[in-house]
């Protein structure tokens, strides 16, 4: 069913209640999600993005419950993934000549994925504009690497709403659509969980784009994303810290994340957050087990830090291969402006530590030497070196 936005611009999407995970199993859903698509209704009728390929018959009914699909006069693609654009074959097999405007990028990403079909792509830069009647336009903004090549968001004069594709969006399913109905803790908890794990690595392209927006001095009344709540009440806000989260974001707090064998990394993982605690009670204290935590969690506690701490015994001359495969996952994500500090146990040969350091510091992490490397269980000659770890972790 369609929701009423504002004057004739309606929304025709997916509110995925029992989402759990997205991009393969590589981002946890907690909070449901939604796939937002958008039907406008001037002198023209747009539609705008389509749903995830899954919902591509239900879309397409409920579309149909609307409107004669004969009466589109033209699909705006803002984005390529399948998120966005899976509907298309469904819908495009009932109405083939329909245009279709979206970047020259996204038609090699459409294409890519679907085939080479024929349909009737009309390419589009920034600046680019269409009239659909009654003094409105839509006006294309090229969003690249945001977070694709493709993406695009879209922009509807008079009504003044952005249709930003993923940028400003969040996985999480608010059936009232805006959010000022959305509870708030959870709307931000979820926003900054996708600009860490999605959009963090574009961070300077981001930064750049924004001052981009602001000097386009375009008045935005609603910015309506691709997935969660459609920002209605002080839209700016989210712009605003998207600027701050872009810009090396970091809090007053601390992660410390390990996994552990014979549970030796655990109890130096918990002495160094007691630690810190003690040297500053003020700082924030997160800890985890990698291999039994939520890694798209962590990585957003992570983002929240300005310092962590890695644990992990040592294993076959290495390090345990879940905390291996994390390490890698917080490469890309690119954070900057943190330290990092590396603590394990070992039996016999003891490489962990060094190989934490140096991926660490492969991460962009700025590594202190000071560490913790426990021969067989930890004792108190090895906590010794705690507070000088944490001293320098804590030093600005
Ligand atoms: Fe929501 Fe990049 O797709």
């Amino acid at each position: 069913m369609k929701k009423h936005i504002k004057n004739n611009v309606n929304w025709i999407g997916y509110i995925d209640w029992e989402l759990e995970s997205f991009h393969g199993d590589d981002y946890s859903i907690m909070n449901g999600s939604s796939q937002n698509a958008y039907l406008i209704q001037e002198e023209k009728t747009v539609l705008i993005d389509t749903v995830w390929t899954p919902h591509r018959f239900d879309f397409v009914d409920n579309l149909k419950k609307e409107i004669d699909l004969n009466k589109i006069d033209f699909i705006i693609a803002n984005h390529g993934e399948s998120d966005h654009s899976g509907s298309l074959t469904a819908l495009m097999a009932e109405i083939p000549n329909i245009p279709i405007y979206c970047t020259e990028n996204a038609v090699k990403s459409i294409e890519g994925q679907y085939g080479k079909r024929g349909w009737n792509f009309h390419v589009v830069k920034t600046g680019d504009s269409v009239d659909i009647g009654n003094n409105k336009k839509l006006v294309f903004l090229e969003m690249r690497m945001l977070h694709w090549p493709d993406s695009m968001a879209t922009y509807m004069t008079q009504d003044n709403i952005l249709f930003s594709n993923d940028a400003f969006g969040q996985h999480y399913a608010v059936e009232e659509l805006f959010n000022d109905k959305a509870n708030q803790c959870l709307l931000y908890k979820e926003a900054i969980k996708y600009f860490t794990n999605i959009l963090n690595p574009f961070a300077p392209i981001l930064t750049k784009k924004l001052a981009e927006i602001e000097n386009l001095n375009l008045p935005i009344d609603i910015i309506a994303p691709s997935h969660g709540a459609i920002w209605r009440d002080n839209p700016m806000q989210i712009v605003e810290k998207y600027g701050i989260w872009a810009d090396a974001y970091k809090e007053d707090q601390v992660t410390v994340a390990y996994d552990t064998m014979w549970e030796g990394t655990k109890k130096i993982a918990h002495e160094i957050a007691e630690e810190i605690s003690n040297q500053s009670p003020d700082t924030v204290v997160k800890v985890f087990n990698i291999a039994t935590a939520d890694k798209n969690e962590i990585m957003t506690e992570i983002f929240k830090s300005k310092a962590i701490a890695v644990g992990s015994p040592t294993v076959s001359n290495s390090i345990l291969s879940s905390v291996a495969g994390w390490i890698e996952f917080l490469k890309q994500l690119k954070f900057k402006n943190k330290k990092a500090a590396a603590f394990g146990c070992y039996g016999w040969s003891g490489e962990s530590v060094k190989i934490l350091q140096e991926k660490l510091s492969d991460a962009g992490f700025d590594v202190i030497s000071e560490n913790v490397r426990s021969m067989w269980n930890p004792n108190d000659d090895d906590f010794q070196n705690i507070p000088k770890l944490v001293e320098n972790l804590l030093l600005d």
